[in-house]
């Protein structure tokens, strides 16, 4: 069973009309927290909108860390990193939460005796190369929705994705993210959390975001069409090509 999450349902759209399309799907709530139970590529699949922020995603992940055998998530993010532009897909292989702060207790961002949590490795390659796979289509055959939200050659990086209850939205805040962490590439509100809760529970877990905006008061951007437009087919593509490179069944170990 395999838990695919996104913060918002512009997000996931695409992937749970996939899911619909592909079988029945039922709905569950435990402590409050929706989720959709259904089939996607020969895979048991739990489908869930965490809500924005830490606290969301760390509830959220906590009931799909008791029913999955792995958790993945998909959305947007900022551009922090030289070279990370709109349209590009981060892979993340550290996470950590860039707005706790508990000196002198412990060090800066430090929770649960860690700065970074680390995704899993094998769930991490494999959605790897289905980001790769996407970008590379989207490059070859851009959709007219690029140029017009001025994305152009989408690339793949991977590294440390920071969350934070906050939207990045000023020149100031991402210079002073950038200075505090020079090899932080995007920046989102959600990972680093369901990170916490999946490190906690033993429970792999892998994230890949869509770049929605450099995080600085320049993004021009229409974030509603670039949902519709790039986020929700690049989270299509990113979760059906991941299904599909690992085997197909119940146990993802
Ligand atoms: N998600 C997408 N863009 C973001 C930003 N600039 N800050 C935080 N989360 C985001």
């Amino acid at each position: 069973m395999i838990a695919i999450v996104a913060a918002l349902e512009a997000e996931l759209a695409a992937v749970l009309d996939a899911a619909r399309a592909s079988g029945e799907v039922t709905r569950h709530t435990v402590a409050g927290r929706g989720f959709l139970r259904g089939r996607l590529a020969g895979h048991d699949v739990l489908l869930a909108l965490s809500g924005v922020g830490k606290v969301a995603a760390a509830a959220t992940a906590t009931v799909l860390a008791e029913r999955a055998d792995a958790v993945v998530m998909v959305g947007t993010a900022g551009g922090i990193g030289p070279g990370v532009r709109t349209g590009d897909v981060v892979v993340a292989d550290a996470l950590l939460q860039h707005d706790v702060d508990p000196r002198p207790l412990f060090p800066r961002w430090h929770v649960e005796g860690t700065v970074r949590f680390l995704p899993d490795e094998r769930l991490t390659r494999a959605l790897s190369a289905a980001a790769r796979h996407v970008v590379e289509a989207h490059r070859v055959t851009p959709p007219a929705s690029f140029g017009e939200l001025g994305i152009e050659a989408p690339s793949v990086h991977t590294g440390l994705i920071a969350s934070g209850d906050q939207f990045v939205s000023t020149h100031r805040d991402s210079d002073r993210l950038r200075a505090d962490l020079p090899d932080l590439l995007a920046v989102e509100m959600e990972g680093a959390a369901l990170a916490q809760v999946c490190t906690t529970a033993g429970v792999p877990f892998a994230l890949a975001r869509t770049i929605s905006d450099r995080a600085d008061d320049d993004a021009h951007l229409d974030f509603p069409r670039f949902l519709d437009a790039v986020a929700a087919p690049y989270a299509h593509d990113l979760v059906l090509g991941l299904l599909a490179h690992l085997p197909a069944g119940r146990d993802t170990q």
